[in-house]
């Protein structure tokens, strides 16, 4: 398996409860390196557009209502395989199909305020990683 990036946000809900050192302790326990992170309050239009393969789906208004309603910290994950990785310390979109030891699990509100968002693949990744990353700021 090769070591591989991933990107992670710490959404709205986790922040706003002093979560961020929580989750980064659980990224890290699971193998997780944060090669980049910073602290962001978006914009509507940087919401949009990062969520933008959602726009269709009924919850796509309220979803960038939540992720513009306080700060988040994005981040650039690195490790052995780091999508799955990271996915697995994560869980289930949905708090309540979330397995037992996992973020979502330990922390989500609900499906929406789900706590941490992580790509589903490699490419979706490099796009993800380009949207809030210029090279330089990623220090491996
Ligand atoms: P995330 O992994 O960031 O991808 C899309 C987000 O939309 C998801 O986490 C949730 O925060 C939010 N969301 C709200 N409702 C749903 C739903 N029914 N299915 C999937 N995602 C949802």
């Amino acid at each position: 398996m090769a070591v591989t990036r991933t990107f992670s946000i710490i959404k709205p809900d986790a922040t706003r409860r002093n979560l961020t050192g929580k989750i980064n302790a659980m990224l890290e326990d699971a193998g997780l390196r944060i090669v980049a992170q910073k602290r962001i309050h978006m914009t509507a239009d940087q919401a949009g557009k990062f969520y933008e393969v959602h726009k269709e789906r009924p919850f796509y208004q309220d979803l960038i209502k939540f992720m513009t309603s306080g700060p988040v910290v994005v981040q650039v994950l690195e490790g052995e395989d780091a999508v799955k990785t990271n996915r697995d310390v994560m869980g289930a979109t949905n708090p309540a199909d979330a397995a037992e030891g996992t973020i979502r699990k330990a922390f989500a509100e609900n499906i929406e305020a789900n706590s941490v968002h992580g790509s589903d693949s490699d490419e979706n990744a490099a796009i993800e990683i380009a949207f809030f990353f210029s090279g330089t700021e990623i220090v491996g």
